[in-house]
């Protein structure tokens, strides 16, 4: 996928709007998103796993826009969720609950009865409590539900520590032995089908190694568990975030797991969680340059966006690039910081830009993914808006927040 935002004239454009007129339209910060680049990475996605026909459940988390939760399922995708309000988020937007996998390592009862209410698909489920309360409630019901172990392979990934979940001390998942035991003794648990078997090792997964590796695992179990009839695969697919970063494109990640599993695609159905690859380099958050600091030979811009509108840099020391609204001119080594009071608030370091001042405009990168959905309003900041671009039209898809929302639930 080529990026959507690309320079035009010096200036930065999304797809065929330019940023500029985004900004002057709804303020900063915002975020922008390519409808086209997001339903080219489902499309690209969807035809690199081709053989194995899965059922995409887009990982709501990554990016819960309900205009973007629409678009998805214009395009053919299932949900991927992980809480009573993912739940929620997904019904406004239209999905089909069959096609709602529940997942989540601390699922309450509360929310799992409004999943049972609701009918979603599957409950992907995670430890042997969960199990026996989600039968309990299952019973209760007069319901019965279709029920996925996630299997923690004890597969660890080459990923950041914070977004890895496969290693055997991880909270996530099942051992296979344990998973192995319940399956035994099915029986325990009248009101839930044993369907299928999940696993997701981590997000940002460099390739498909440590996945095959699961992989492995899940189809040991599946052998010694007849009624498994889905493999759920996860997500994790990688996105490069700098210049020069060598991870496996979608086709290249798919290629050897169509290998290994298309000899059992009559016996298995698939599914995929994506989440940070269908929508990551589809947005950037635009925001405004507020002062300008020169202090020992260091230069750092202090903008109307931080920690608290894009938490990745600050959390996990996550790159994103910066680039200019309107680029040209010398470059200067500059920090970019948000006006959070902490230390730990700089969206970026050390980057080379041009010679900003008060009022002009900068986009953050690569944001589309676990960008909005973990801003926060620390600090008292309203949550940002957020803007989509189809072609050469925009339009707003969630406002900006007021300080009256900041005080609606103070009682
Ligand atoms: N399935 C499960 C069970 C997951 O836990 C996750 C992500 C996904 C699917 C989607 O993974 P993806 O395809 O997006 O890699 N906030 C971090 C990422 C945390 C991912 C959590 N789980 C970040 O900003 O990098």
């Amino acid at each position: 996928m080529t990026s959507p935002f690309h320079y035009h004239d010096q200036q930065l454009w999304c797809d065929d709007v330019p940023l500029a007129a985004l900004a002057e339209a709804y303020g900063t910060p915002l975020y922008v998103y390519s409808a086209a680049a997001v339903r080219g990475n489902y499309q690209r996605l969807a035809a690199a796993f081709a053989p194995l026909r899965p059922q995409i459940c887009y990982a709501v988390k990554a990016n819960g826009s309900l205009a973007l939760l629409r678009l998805l399922r214009e395009e053919g995708a299932g949900f991927d969720i992980v809480s009573g309000g993912e739940l929620d988020r997904t019904r406004r937007a239209g999905a089909d609950p069959a096609s709602l996998v529940f997942a989540g390592v601390g699922k309450t009862d509360a929310e799992l009865r409004e999943a049972l209410a609701a009918r979603v698909g599957w409950f992907n489920v995670e430890s042997a409590d969960e199990l026996a309360r989600l039968n309990a409630l299952a019973a209760a019901a007069g319901a019965r539900a279709r029920v996925a172990l996630r299997l923690n392979p004890g597969v660890d990934p080459d990923t950041h520590h914070h977004i890895r979940t496969g290693g055997l001390h991880s909270k996530f998942g099942l051992p296979l032995a344990e998973a192995l035991a319940l399956a035994a003794r099915w029986g325990d648990f009248p009101a839930l089908y044993l369907r299928g078997a999940h696993i997701h090792i981590g997000s940002q997964v460099p390739d498909a190694t440590p996945t095959l590796a699961a992989v492995e695992v899940a189809l040991t179990f599946i052998a010694q568990a007849p009624s498994i009839d889905t493999l759920d695969l996860g997500g994790g697919f990688p996105v490069p975030y700098r210049e020069g970063d060598d991870y496996a494109p979608v086709e290249a990640f798919a290629a050897p797991l169509v290998e290994r599993l298309r000899p059992l695609a009559g016996r298995l159905h698939f599914h995929l969680e994506p989440g940070r690859y269908l929508v990551a380099d589809a947005g950037a958050l635009l925001a405004t340059v507020q002062a300008v600091k020169d202090v020992a030979g260091r230069r750092t811009l202090i903008v109307d966006a931080g920690m608290q509108t894009l938490l990745r840099p600050a959390l996990y020391d996550a790159h994103h690039r910066v680039a200019p609204l309107r680029a040209g001119g010398d470059t200067v080594p500059t920090d970019v910081a948000g006006p959070i009071c902490e230390s730990a608030d700089y969206l970026a370091r050390d980057r080379a830009l041009p010679h900003l001042r008060p009022g002009d405009r900068l986009a953050l990168l690569e944001a589309g993914a676990y960008g909005y959905s973990m801003a926060s309003r620390y600090n008292a900041h309203p949550l940002p808006a957020e803007a989509l671009v189809e072609g050469g039209a925009h339009r707003l898809i969630r406002r900006r927040e007021t300080y009256a929302d900041l005080a609606a639930a103070d009682v």
